[in-house]
C-alpha cells in the first residue's frame, strides 16, 4: 500500500535497528548507491510483492571506489529517490552516512578471495569486491533481511555476495533479478549519464554485440570461444569511442573462462566509452 506522506530516510544504523525491532519479516533489501533509474525501480517493485518491509538503502560506499574513480562525481539525487523509491513500494530508506558506516578508527574489512575475483572486475578495480562485501556485510548485519535483491548486470558482484552469504552463513536469500535495458539495448546504470550524446550513440553497441555472440554460438555451438571473444574485441575497439577491458566467455558459475561451449556460458564485457566506464553481460544457456 502507498502513503500520502513522504518517507523520512533513516540515517543512522543505530535508528535503524531500533525501528527493525519492530518490523514483521518478510523484510526485503535493494541495496544501491542512489541515483536511482528504472532498472533499481524494478528491483524494488519485485521485493514488494514478497515482503512486509522494503528496504532501500542509498549510500555511495567509498571503499569500493579507487582513488583514480568517480566517487566525488558519482550522481547523487537523494530527494528523487526517495520519491521514486516510495512510488515503487519502498517501506524505508537507510541513507547513512559515512562517518555512520566507518566511523573513525574502522579497520575492519569483508575481502573475497579465490577464483571468484582474481580475474574480471576484480583484476581491473582490486579495491572493488573488498568495498562491496564489507558494506554488503554491514547492511546485512544492521537491516537482517529475509531476502537482498542484486541486478544480474553486476553479474560477478552477485555471483561474490552469494559466496560470501555462504561463507559467512548469514541466513539471507539472495535474489537476481535480470538486467533491465534500455529501448535500444543499453543495460540502465546510473552511470550511463556520464555519457555525452555521440557516446550514448555508440553505447548501444555493447550489448548488440553480445547478441551477436549469442546467435553465432547458436548456430555453430561447437567453434573456439577464445578466437570468438578475440574477434568481437577487435570488432568493438573499431568502433569510435569504445576501448574494451575485457571481454570473456566464462562458465556462469565458476566465471573461468571457457574455450567450449558447456550449456551455462556467461559473456562478460567492460568497455570505456568515452571516459565512462560500462560493463554488461549476457547468459546464453541451452
Ligand atoms: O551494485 C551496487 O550498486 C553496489 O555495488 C552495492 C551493492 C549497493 C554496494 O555498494
Amino acid at each position: 500500500m502507498t502513503s500520502s506522506t513522504s518517507l523520512v530516510p533513516i540515517k543512522t544504523s543505530k535508528d535503524l535497528r531500533l525501528l527493525r525491532q519492530d518490523w514483521r519479516n518478510p523484510v526485503g533489501l535493494v541495496p544501491t548507491m542512489g541515483a536511482l533509474h528504472e532498472g533499481h525501480l524494478q528491483l524494488i517493485r519485485h521485493a514488494a510483492h514478497y515482503a512486509e518491509e522494503v528496504v532501500v538503502s542509498i549510500f555511495v560506499n567509498p571503499t569500493q571506489f579507487a582513488a583514480n574513480e568517480d566517487l566525488e562525481s558519482y550522481p547523487k539525487s537523494l530527494a528523487s529517490d526517495i520519491e521514486m523509491a516510495q512510488l515503487a513500494g519502498a517501506t524505508q530508506i537507510f541513507a547513512p552516512n559515512v562517518t555512520d558506516l566507518y566511523p573513525n578508527g574502522f579497520s575492519t574489512y569483508v575481502v573475497p578471495s579465490g577464483p571468484l575475483v582474481e580475474r574480471w572486475e576484480g583484476r581491473s578495480r582490486p579495491h572493488f569486491f573488498r568495498g562491496v562485501c564489507t558494506v554488503v556485510c554491514k547492511l546485512f548485519q544492521i537491516i537482517q533481511p529475509t531476502f537482498a535483491i542484486f541486478g544480474q548486470k553486476d553479474f560477478q558482484q552477485l555471483q561474490v555476495v552469494r559466496q560470501m552469504v555462504s561463507d559467512l552463513d548469514f541466513q539471507i536469500e539472495i535474489q537476481a533479478f535480470p538486467t533491465v535495458r534500455e529501448e535500444d539495448g543499453l543495460a540502465m546504470s546510473s552511470r550511463n549519464s556520464y555519457l555525452d550524446s555521440e557516446e550514448r550513440k555508440v553505447a548501444p553497441l555493447l550489448y548488440k554485440t553480445l547478441q551477436q555472440a549469442a546467435a553465432i554460438i547458436q548456430n555453430k555451438p561447437k567453434q573456439n570461444l577464445e578466437v570468438l571473444s578475440q574477434t568481437l574485441t577487435s570488432q568493438l575497439n573499431a568502433a569510435p569511442q569504445i576501448k574494451i577491458d575485457y571481454l570473456s566467455f566464462v562458465d556462469a558459475e565458476s566465471l573461468q573462462p571457457v574455450s567450449q561451449f558447456n550449456g551455462n556460458v556467461c559473456l562478460m564485457v567492460a568497455a570505456f566509452v568515452g571516459n565512462t566506464r560500462l560493463i554488461d553481460n549476457l547468459l546464453i544457456q541451452t
